[in-house]
Parts: C-alpha cells; structure tokens; sequence
C-alpha cells in the first residue's frame, strides 16, 4: 500500500511476492517506480488479489510519465502527484480512488522535452567530440507490434494487438533512421557525415513556447550536454544550406589522434589500406564535426584554442553567409572569416574559430554559433569545459 519512507522498499516497489493478499486483496496498490519492470508490478498487485495500481514515479523519474499496457487496470502518476496520493491514502482512515480514462491530450505544453531516460553527455572518451548529437521522439510511441508477445512482453500476457506504446531509445533511433532515408532519398550523394550533418545544423533548441528544451528529469532547461544539436527537424533537414563533411578517411586521422595502439587502429584499418598521415588533424576537436566542443587544459599557459571547420555549399550557387557565435563568460571568440561568399554549388570553404582564455569557470559554458544566409540557419552547439572539473 506505498509506505512513506523516501527509500523504497520490496513491497513499496510491488516486487515479486512481496505484497500480503491479506492486505491488498479487493484494493488499489500503490507502487513506486523502480527495480522490476513497470507492468510485472501490476502482474504482481494482480497476483495478490488488487483491482488496480497507482503507479507512483520517484525523484529518478520526475513527472515524466510514459504509457504501459498494464494487465490490471492502472494509472501512472508524477513524483508530487505520487506524495500527495501517499500523503492522503496514509492519513485517511478509509481512503478511496476511482481510475478513469480523460482521453487523448492533445497541444500538451512544453513540448517536447528531453525524456528523464535519454542518454547524456559529455562524451568522457573524447571530450572534442560533443555527444549526445540529437535527440527525437522517443516517449509513448505508437508503432507496430509483432504477435509473439503480449503487449506487456510479459510470458503471461495472452493479450494479442497489432500495434503498441513503447518508449526509449530503441523508439527514437527509427525516427531518425527514416529520416536519415529521407533525406538520402532527396540527396542520393551525400555521405553518411553530410546526412548527419544536415540533421544536426537544422535541429531546434526551444519548445512549443518558445523556452528552452526543457530536461523533464529536473523540470530545468536542457544543455547540449542533454540534447546535443537539439531536437530533429525533418523538413528542414532536407535543405540545411550548409554541411559539414567528413570522409572515412577523416574519421581515421581522427583515430589516429586518439593515442591507440597499433594493434587497435588495425581493427579499422584492416579492410583498407589506410594509414595515420597526421596532417589533416591539429587536434581531434578539429573532425569537421557539426557540433563545438573546446576543452581547455588545466595547464593554464595555453590561452588561445583554435578550431577548423570546412563547409561546403548544397544551397544556391551565389550564397553569401555570416556568422552569429553567443556570448560566453568564460572565453572571447573569433571566427576568420566573419563572411562565407560561395559561387557555386559544392564549393568547400573553410573558416577558424579561436576561444581565449577570459575567466575560467566551474562548470561548463554552452551556446552556439550560427551561419546565416537569410534562409538557411547553420547552428552549431558549443561547450566549453575546464578542465578539471570532473
Ligand atoms: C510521512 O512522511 C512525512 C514526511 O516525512 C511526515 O510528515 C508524515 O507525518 C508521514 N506520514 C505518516 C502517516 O507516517
Ligand atoms: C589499396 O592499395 C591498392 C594497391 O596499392 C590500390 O589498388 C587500392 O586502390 C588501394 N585502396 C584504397 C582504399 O586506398
Ligand atoms: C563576402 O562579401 C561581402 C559583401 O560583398 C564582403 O564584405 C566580404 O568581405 C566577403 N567575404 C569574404 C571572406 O571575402
């Protein structure tokens, strides 16, 4: 019946064989989140004789709620919602609950937000390398479902359906797939790195009023340390203005900045004849990647970073952009050139963006910078981490 303590316990979370038919048998079971899967805590709740289940979320999960196909009936609720339930099922001597359906919400606001489970940055393995790169709906997607299992997955469910809700990133990983096919369909010359690139320079940072993503796992704004780019944006990812390329053999002078062994860098180089030139490479920050990730060293002597980037023209022959970089407490920044003129289509030009050492700071900056023609925004993200901070 969902005790009051702030650590879960066995019965609080419904795990198996914890719950006394004596005590649940004919009532609504609340359970926390957590531990077993969220539908075995209503197998459970059903196995010990409850009509129903409260599933109530903890801090781990915020009020980020995500749809089941529950075999008893259930509701899922937010970790306020959740104390406020407990709070008045504990101080009331005959408390009661009804459940009822309210329908499909449409227009919900803010939306979208980065989903409590999606996965977050930065990237420890190379810090140059900013991850995650994107994020995409991925929370109560409604798809098809094969017929070998229920929809709870779970070995009793008999339940047959041809379509169901599930959330992950498994759900969001095919948005993006079909996409990516998308815009190859349009672009069928484009790399991998030019489709990733689109998808990336194109992707949106504000909500449905006009706020930053929200992350829903602290209610706050989301950094590109949880969104990365930002949201996809499927129609303006077919027409990004700008990409920012990158061959498979950029990827391997990436690898070769990466201190492997050279037992390791065969492991990629083996089906080609590639060999590390170090010479297209200062740094590994300088991968023609979409996104900014400057890494200042501890050692305080080094006072200016510089990058490079190279883009290449995929909008109208004459295109004249410029460049908009946000502010940053920690660092001055200056692009060369401040103007990109192209004259025809597929040209490549490059420009340098320099970070000077201002102030440094404890945590780490975010921002971006954008190349703009009048049509086309080209957005990259930028983080800016001190070392050591973590
Ligand atoms: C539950 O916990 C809260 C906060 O710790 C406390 O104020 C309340 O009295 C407790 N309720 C019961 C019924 O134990
Ligand atoms: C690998 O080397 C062979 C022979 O030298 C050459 O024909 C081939 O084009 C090379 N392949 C690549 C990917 O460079
Ligand atoms: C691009 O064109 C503008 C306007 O003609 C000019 O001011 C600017 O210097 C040019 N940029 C470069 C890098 O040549």
């Amino acid at each position: 019946m969902g005790s009051n303590s702030s650590s879960p316990n066995p019965s609080s979370l419904c795990l198996d064989g914890t719950l006394d038919p004596h005590v649940v048998s004919g009532k609504i079971v609340i359970c926390d989140r957590g531990i077993n899967p969220r539908v075995q805590k209503g197998q459970v709740v059903k196995d010990a004789g409850g009509v129903g289940m409260i599933l109530t979320n903890t801090a781990a999960n915020g009020e980020e709620l995500v749809a089941d196909c529950h075999l008893l009936p259930a509701v899922a609720v937010g970790e306020m919602e959740g104390k406020a339930i407990k709070h008045y099922a504990l101080t009331n001597g005959k408390p009661t609950a009804t459940l009822a359906f309210l329908g499909t919400r449409l227009g919900v606001r803010p939306s979208p937000v980065v989903a409590a489970f999606s996965s977050r940055g930065p990237n420890f393995l190379t810090l140059e390398i900013l991850k995650p790169d994107v994020v995409a709906p991925g929370v109560n997607i409604l798809a098809a479902w094969t017929g070998e299992l229920g929809p709870s997955s779970l070995p009793t469910d008999h339940r047959r359906v041809r379509f169901n809700i599930l959330s992950g990133t498994s759900m969001s990983c095919p948005h993006v797939s079909g996409i990516a096919a998308l815009i190859k369909a349009r672009h069928p010359d484009w790399s991998p790195a030019a489709v990733k690139s689109a998808l990336m320079t194109t992707a949106y940072v504000h909500d449905n009023i006009h706020n930053p993503l929200q992350d829903s796992s602290t209610a706050a704004a989301s950094t590109p340390y949880d969104h990365g780019a930002g949201h996809i944006n499927p129609l303006k990812a077919l027409d990004p203005g700008l990409i920012y390329d990158i061959s498979a053999q950029d990827y391997f002078e990436f690898l070769c900045t990466q201190k492997l062994t050279a037992m390791q860098l065969k492991a990629f180089s083996k089906h080609s004849n590639m060999s590390c030139h170090h010479n297209t490479l200062a740094t590994p920050g300088d991968l023609n990647y979409p996104a900014i990730s400057v890494v200042f060293p501890e050692d305080t002597a080094i006072s200016i970073l510089t990058l490079h980037r190279t883009v290449t023209n995929v909008g109208p022959p004459a295109s004249h952009y410029h460049v908009v970089v946000s502010p940053f407490k920690g660092v001055t920044i200056k692009v060369e050139p401040k103007t990109l003129n192209f004259t025809r289509r597929n040209q490549k030009l490059s420009y340098k963006i320099s970070f000077t050492r201002k102030s440094p700071q404890t945590m780490p900056e975010f921002g971006g910078l954008v190349w703009k023609d009048g049509v086309h925004k080209v957005r990259s993200p930028i983080a800016i981490t001190w070392l050591p901070p973590f």
